[in-house]
Order: C-alpha cells, then structure tokens, then sequence
C-alpha cells in the first residue's frame, strides 16, 4: 500500500506541475496497439535507463532520463512556466507500466449476495438461483431502493480498492435498475464518479441483463412472452431516455441460453447504435448462445466472458480480426473460479485464432465480488495457462481497445498520464506473488496519489 514514506515528499501535486518518474528497473511501454496472436505476448520494454515525463495529465516523454527531463524542461518553457519547477517519483527497482484498465464491471449496485455461495455450495446453479427470483433480480431489489448518494459511496470505496491494485480506468455497467428512472440513477453515478476521479469511469447502459420480476409477473408461466415484452421496452422506452441522458458510451446484453437471445440482443445493439451508442456483449457465458457470431457480425468493440463459444463463434472472431474489424474478446477468469466451475474460456485458442484477448474482473455482487486486476491475471496465468506478458497486455493496451479508448493502455508522449509503479523488478512478476499488494505508486491523469 502507498504511503507518504514511499513517495517522494511532495509529489502529490497538482496535476499542472510536470513530473519526472525515474530509476525504474523495468519500464514497459505497451507501445504498438491492440495485439493479437504471437503479438500478445509482447509488451515491449524499454531500454533500461528509460524515465517518463508527464505534464497536465498528459505523457510528454519516454526515454533516457537525461532526454526525458530535458523535453519536460522545454515543455514547461514553452508554456511559459517555470522550466525548472517539476517533481520527481524516483521509482527505483521497480517495474513500471501503464494504469492498468478494467473493461468489464458491475461496478455500481446494492447489497451483497453472500448467501449464494453457500446455496451453490449445496448444489443450486446461477441461473436456477437467477430463475427463482434470487441473483441479478435480488441485486435490482437493493439497487431500486437505493439513492444517488448511496450509490455514489458505493462507488467510491470499490473504485478506491481498484486503485489501490493498480488500475486507472474502470468501465461501468448499469443493469441492477432494469426501468427507467433506476437505470438512469446508475448511469447518473458513474457518470458523476468519473467526473470526479481519479479513476476513470467509462459508463455502459447494460439494460437487458436480466427480465425484471413485475414483467415476469405480467406474463405468468409464459417466460418467453416476457423476455418479448421486455426486450421491447428496453428498445422503446429505456434506450432513448439513455441517449438523451448523454452518459452511456456502449449498450451492452447479456445473451445466454435462458436470458436473451441473439436475435433479441441483436434488435437491442443495433436500435443502440442508431442512437449512437457502442456495442459489446456477454456472450456466451455459460453456454454457446450465438453471442461470439452476433460480436462479430456487429462488429461489437467486445465480446465478453466466452466462456462456451461455439467452434463458429472462435471462427467468426478469428475471421474479424483479420479482416481488420476486431472484436476484443474480453475474458473474465475470476468468475469460473468464484461460481465453483472449470475454467473454460478457450483463452488460448483465442489468442491462436488470432483474436485479440483482454482480461477483466467482471466486479459483481453475484459472480465476482473481486476488484483486483493482478489477481484476475494471476488466475489467468493459473487457469488459462496465459502468460504473464499475455495477461499484461490484456489489462492495458487490449482492455483499452476494447473499450474504444486510444489515449491510454501504453507509455506514450501523447497518452494519459495513468502510470503504475509495482514493488517487483519484472512485469512476470505481477500477477506471480498471488494476492499481494504490489503497488509502490500509482499516477492518475499525472498525479501521484499518495493513498493507493
Ligand atoms: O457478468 N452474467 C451476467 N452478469 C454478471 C453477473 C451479475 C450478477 O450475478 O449479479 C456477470 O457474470
Ligand atoms: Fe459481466
């Protein structure tokens, strides 16, 4: 954990003060974009002696440290400050990365669910607990009675947990409201967290992630009618009061056996983008349900979870790829692990096939209370036999794409300040010392934050 005497004395500055970060034993850069296939492995490190130079949240510089001082010299001269007047992070034996950047959470709900790992501990499935009115639709009952306030709090201390290991950039799913005004309330928070910082928020509306209980109730012993009356009102009344609220970046489904089907989400997603919404999706989590195929087909910025792709579906995504519209498929290995199930995402084949991979926590009350980006990689190293540098790339420079985000993910002049200083000399080392607390330092938009 950072505290005041792990930083340097005054470095918490404001972020309009230049800052110098120099002496790490590692620096890697992520430099080159989105990576797929043998590419994914390669992160790209520095030549030893590399610094970063930061100014207004922005990187100015990466390179030998006499030359990194020297731009940020004549950067400050040239915005007629004082050339001289910087701080220091001296990061010395430490490895130093991008922020790291979470494409896939449910950052934002109420209560806990955790009576349901007992209830599966028994021999209760997700989707029988989800059936009986319990899971995402017991979350929707807390997250209905909660205020903005509440919500915002919430928000703060997970937010602050994510931090704490690493990460800078946090995408937000709503999803726990399923009616207007509760969906809006979400968006409305995360909106209001980013604006505040440090950690980046980027919002998505997720309102077919579950058919509330007064539509099933409408439609009794007739769930099919339901999900039909459902899927119109997300497309008729919640997504227009989204657009017009502005927040949203991307329109997310869940589309799973038993939950939504393609041709629903493929309605949701594509009434999403003509009001100018992203698309992504959860596809195929627990069965092949036709999501990787409808990614594909819509050219989604994500497909997430895949943890039961069809053949077609790996197929489908390879074929994006390469024909130069790739879907990052965004695989989320603490949520197996969390519900008690073999590790299935086909991780590596994916990355064989050439499909560009990202990793993400999925942060839920139901499948993965986890915040921590590093444990997600260490389960990524264990259950789906990524490498470090693999699963380094997939929480940076990859996650970023898959959210459609160009200024981040690499240590670039030109990207935000967002940098990680981790108390390991290697990257491999990251995600090896499982569950420790590894962050020395953590940069957002170039401030460094002395309580990580
Ligand atoms: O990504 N699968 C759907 N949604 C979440 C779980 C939500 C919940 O159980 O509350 C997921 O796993
Ligand atoms: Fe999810």
């Amino acid at each position: 954990m950072l505290d005041a005497g792990r930083t340097r004395a005054g470095v918490a500055a404001d972020a309009t003060r230049g800052l110098l970060v120099t002496g790490a034993a590692e620096v890697v850069t992520l430099a080159g974009g989105l990576r797929r296939g043998r590419a994914q492995g390669d992160p790209v490190i520095a030549p030893s002696g590399t610094a970063v130079a930061c100014l207004d949240g922005w990187i100015v510089a990466v390179g030998p440290a006499p030359e990194a001082e020297e731009a940020l010299a004549s950067a400050l001269a040239a915005a007629g400050r004082d050339s001289g007047a910087f701080d220091r992070l001296d990061a010395s034996g430490a490895t130093l990365t991008p922020g790291l950047v979470d494409a896939h959470t449910h950052l934002l709900f109420a209560g806990s669910r955790e009576d349901e790992v007992v209830m599966r501990a028994r021999g209760r499935t997700y989707l029988e607990i989800l059936a009986a009115g319990g899971g995402i639709l017991s979350t929707v009952r807390a997250t209905r009675a909660a205020s903005e306030a509440v919500l915002l709090a919430h928000g703060r201390r997970w937010l602050g947990q994510m931090l704490r290991t690493g990460t800078t950039t946090v995408e937000a799913k709503s999803g726990y409201g399923l009616d207007v005004p509760t969906e809006l309330r979400l968006l409305a928070a995360a909106g209001r967290l980013a604006a505040e910082g440090p950690v980046d928020v980027i919002p998505t509306f997720l309102g077919a992630h579950a058919v509330p209980q007064e539509v099933r109730d409408a439609h009794p012993g007739d769930p099919a009618a339901a999900t039909e009356a459902y899927v119109s009102a997300v497309i008729a009344e919640q997504l227009p009061a989204v657009a017009a609220q502005g927040i949203a970046r991307s329109c997310d489904v869940f589309c799973e056996a038993g939950v939504f089907t393609a041709d629903q989400a493929r309605r949701i997603l594509l009434a999403a983008r003509t009001l100018g919404l992203d698309v992504r999706l959860h596809a195929d989590e627990l069965a092949p349900s036709g999501g990787a195929e409808l990614a594909a087909e819509l050219g989604a910025l994500s497909a997430d979870h895949l943890g039961s792709p069809s053949p077609e579906g790996i197929q489908a995504l390879a074929a994006a790829a390469e024909t130069g519209r790739p879907v990052v498929a965004v695989v989320l290995p603490t949520v197996p692990w969390f519900l008690g199930l073999p590790a299935r995402e086909p991780a590596r084949e994916l990355i064989e096939a050439g499909v560009p991979l990202a990793l993400a926590t999925d942060f839920n009350p139901g499948t993965s209370p986890v915040t921590s980006l590093p444990l997600a990689m260490t389960a990524a190293i264990l259950t789906l036999r990524l490498d470090p540098s693999e699963a380094l790339v997939a929480t940076t420079v990859n996650a970023a794409a898959g959210l459609g985000l160009r200024d981040r993910g690499a240590l670039l002049p030109g990207l935000r300040a967002d940098l990680v200083a981790w108390d390991v000399p290697t990257h491999v080392q990251i995600p090896y010392w499982a569950g420790s607390d590894l962050v020395r330092a953590v940069v957002a938009r170039g401030r460094v934050l002395p309580n990580a």
